[in-house]
């Protein structure tokens, strides 16, 4: 078993504002991140599988099916988006790193037995860097 991880980047705005609090609590809580304009970020989503390494190809990954995966299903839907606004999940949930990284997880998990037959590799962590200093990480199950 072996893992490998390959890197994307996206730019895309968001606004921390959760709907359940008032402005002043808003305010309080996520300070400059509630700023009713938005502000941007170039994230950088690093996508980690597991599997065993095949005897013939060497490989333990088809990387041009996962470039094609993570292209369709989460830089295309989300580059240059305004998070909030644009993304269907972000209706509701606050676009945190916590929860971008929860979508992009999911967004992968509905779809990755199309791509690997078999969940082979799996789907192993999904690490979201907001900023250098921002990173988030979820883990399958
Ligand atoms: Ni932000």
């Amino acid at each position: 078993m072996v893992y490998v991880s390959r890197r994307y980047a996206f730019s895309a705005t968001h606004r921390l504002h959760a709907a359940g609090l008032s402005d002043a609590e808003n305010q309080a809580i996520y300070g400059k991140c509630n700023n009713p304009h938005g502000h941007g970020h170039n994230y950088e989503v690093e996508i980690t599988v597991a599997g065993p390494v095949d005897a013939v190809t060497g490989r333990a990954v088809d990387l041009a099916a996962l470039d094609a995966l993570a292209g369709r299903e989460v830089i295309g839907p989300l580059r240059y988006r305004n998070l909030n606004e644009e993304v269907e999940a972000f209706r509701t949930a606050v676009p945190t790193t916590e929860n971008l990284t929860f979508e992009v997880d999911r967004r992968l998990r509905a779809v990755w037995a199309g791509t690997f037959p078999g969940g082979v590799p799996r789907l192993e962590k999904i690490r979201i860097w907001e900023t250098e200093r921002n990173i988030c990480e979820v883990r399958g199950i």
